[in-house]
């Protein structure tokens, strides 16, 4: 099946289609920034703009890093406050045209990640972790999605964990990969003594330099590296939306 994925995130929205059988896109993938601020309307406008130039008339899957409930985004932790409460999915729908499906950002990686690729054929719990702007999490219980778990948000040292283990704190405050692998592996090993997973993937873009950073990881749960990188976003926003066909 062929379905429009959309990635929102705080920087870039990406779009492109996606064979959902094999997880591939099968069109360009289009980027354009991220309005700012990121208020809901003109988030949409680029999204709308994103159906329009791909001509999109059929269901699309869309991403955006927040809690999804039923619809109406729920939180706002790297995107405009006005998210809260908003009707973001009827949002798109009027904006696009299509049927829309809305779901956090990290679940939608998560998604992609049990599908095609570090995750797939594994059971038991498995905790996703994208390390980026926010910590994105979303866990799967005998590859059945939890959803909408912001486990990224734990208070590690008094602080939110993102203030300490993103790929943004680690560039913001010039930590090297030991100093910034051993807060890491905090954050992890602290989720590990409250869900016990079976296996941990790290996603985000930092993901593919995990060699600079997965020695100084303590934890006892496996440890992977994700496998879909900046591909997972769509491809799982792509595939939640096969329910809607
Ligand atoms: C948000 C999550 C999101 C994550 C990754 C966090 O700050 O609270 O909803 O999944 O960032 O974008």
């Amino acid at each position: 099946m062929e379905i429009l994925g959309i990635d929102i995130g705080g920087s870039g929205i990406k779009g492109a289609i996606v064979d959902t059988v094999r997880g591939e896109f099968i069109s360009e993938r289009l980027r354009i920034e991220t309005p700012q601020p990121s208020k809901p309307a003109a988030v949409a406008a680029v999204v709308g703009e994103i159906s329009a130039h791909f001509k999109w008339e059929a269901p699309i899957g869309c991403t955006v890093p927040a809690v999804v409930k039923r619809g109406v985004t729920k939180t706002a932790a790297n995107i405009d406050g006005a998210w809260i409460g908003a009707d973001a999915e009827g949002l798109l729908k009027c904006k696009t045209g299509n049927p829309v499906i809305l779901l956090n950002d990290a679940d939608a990686a998560g998604v992609a990640e049990m599908k095609f690729g570090a995750g797939r054929d594994r059971d038991g719990l498995v905790a996703i972790l994208t390390l980026g702007t926010g910590i994105g999490s979303s866990l799967f219980m005998d590859g059945r999605l939890i959803p909408n778990t912001e486990l990224g948000h734990l208070i590690i040292r008094g602080k939110d964990a993102e203030e300490r283990a993103t790929d943004r704190a680690r560039q913001e405050k010039g930590y090297s990969w030991k100093q910034w692998g051993k807060r890491v592996s905090e954050y992890l090993e602290y989720l590990e003594s409250l869900i016990t997973p079976d296996l941990f993937i790290i996603g985000g873009g930092v993901s593919k330099r995990y060699q600079k950073f997965f020695p100084y990881i303590k934890c006892k749960t496996e440890i992977v590296p994700a496998q879909l990188r900046n591909r997972a976003g769509i491809v799982g926003a792509a595939v939640a939306a096969t329910e809607l066909t």
